[in-house]
């Protein structure tokens, strides 16, 4: 593999070799920048970087390309550790309901939300599931994303549920970015199951897990805790069944209740618990005793109409938050990073900084990638984004829907 150089760069961002796996509180306001800036590229790789004047040439027939960045600033890509980018077709008639004054939970009660999805999930084929998922991933790179997770959820069936997974293992082997799969087969229960929740967590326990197991589908189990969707009680014996699997938890919890599952999820071990718009001080106390990751999710409260998780608090308290797109059909139809980094300053009341930091290194963390990715340090993916020319750094999530990543490279 060639080499790049990336020369003039006007600020080269998160880039050294002291980094912690994950950055908490006020730590969460820095943010390295290198000025007048170089950055080499080798075999995929981080190979060095530092200022200009410290730049010796490699030798000339072992360059690939050399980039100009003057005026432009040089990243880590994204780590997008919450997507749900598997799905069928898009729901824009459940954003008219919505115009109209219904509210998410009062579509997903008349058998829209997640169970729309699961019906249109079960007719396609994987083949055309993996068409479909392969354009949108090619999108996210191209928005600056260098590593995500996606989970399965819209199958609710053995066999969807198995083919969501297959799909996610076939994009794994297709894509040189780092792909994490997350099974989500308690995501909602299936109509047939509504007053026999046993009969479908006998499904996921019995039959869903052992075969996901033999197949190597997962790398982590999530549950969907919320009132009329999984109790913490279930949550629980979900989980503890995925980890008879050594399948780690990401959790869905705190959408939109209190139920007492960051709790229970902590309990477990989890790796992030997900989502937190509604919270207490009693679960900030408790995540302030774990190493669990909360994992924000900002274009979700925007697209549904919902709060904001209160993610200064949580900063404000010391906990090393992460924030993620949760691109899915019903409550966040755009994968774009930029778009969460201008949402978690202006409704979050991130600096730019904080809201970086919670999309690479913290995002990293939760998806345990912290070795491969998510700074600029020698030895790690070469997978970093260069901006249009712009004036600060700032003045990327400030102009808030503007595409101002111009080019990626992972
Ligand atoms: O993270 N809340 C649960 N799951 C998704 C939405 C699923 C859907 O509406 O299709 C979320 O927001
Ligand atoms: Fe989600």
């Amino acid at each position: 593999m060639a080499t790049t150089v990336i020369l003039n760069i006007k600020g080269l961002v998160q880039a050294g070799e002291s980094f912690s796996a994950s950055v908490s509180g006020s730590e969460m306001k820095k943010l390295p920048v290198i000025e007048n800036a170089f950055l080499i590229l080798k075999d995929g790789k981080i190979r060095d970087f530092g200022p200009m004047e410290k730049y010796t040439a490699p030798p000339e027939e072992k360059i690939g390309e050399i980039i100009d960045a003057t005026g432009k600033y040089v990243l880590p890509t994204f780590v997008d550790a919450h997507t749900h980018t598997i799905f069928a077709r898009p729901r824009e008639e459940e954003f008219v309901d919505r115009i109209n004054g219904l509210t998410y939970e009062e579509i997903a009660l008349k058998g829209g939300g997640i169970l729309n999805s699961a019906r249109r999930l079960q007719e396609k084929t994987e083949d055309e599931l993996f068409e479909d998922a392969k354009k949108r991933i090619e999108q996210m790179i191209s928005y600056g994303t260098g590593a995500l997770e996606i989970k399965s959820g819209y199958g609710l069936t053995v066999e969807a549920e198995l083919k969501m997974l297959r799909v996610i293992k076939r994009l794994k082997e297709f894509f040189a970015i780092p792909i994490k799969a997350t099974f989500l087969g308690a995501h909602a229960f299936p109509k047939e199951f509504k007053e026999n929740h046993e009969g479908y967590i006998s499904q996921i326990i019995d039959e869903m897990l052992p075969k996901i197991a033999e197949e190597n589908l997962a790398d982590y189990i999530d549950v969907f805790c919320e009132r009329n969707y999984f109790s913490v009680e279930e949550m629980e014996r979900i989980l503890l069944a995925g980890q008879q699997y050594g399948l780690k938890p990401k959790v869905h919890v705190n959408q939109f209740s209190i139920l007492g599952g960051i709790e229970k999820a902590v309990e477990l071990g989890a790796v992030s618990v997900d989502h937190l718009e509604e919270i207490d001080d009693y679960d900030i106390e408790v995540l302030k005793k774990s190493d669990c990751i909360p994992t924000l999710l900002p274009s979700c409260s925007h697209f549904i109409s919902i709060p904001y998780a209160n993610a200064r608090k949580m900063i404000d308290e010391g906990l090393p938050v992460a924030l993620a797109s949760d691109f899915n059909p019903g409550t966040t139809p755009n994968s774009n990073m930029s778009v969460v980094w201008s949402l978690a300053c202006i409704k979050m009341r991130l600096t730019p900084e904080e809201a970086f930091n919670a999309m690479t290194i913290n995002a990293a963390a939760a998806l345990e990638l912290s070795k491969e990715i998510g700074t600029i340090s020698r030895g790690k993916r070469g997978s970093v984004m260069i901006t249009k020319p712009v004036p600060s750094l700032a003045y990327i999530p400030y102009s808030f829907g503007d595409q101002l990543i111009e080019r990626v490279i992972v």
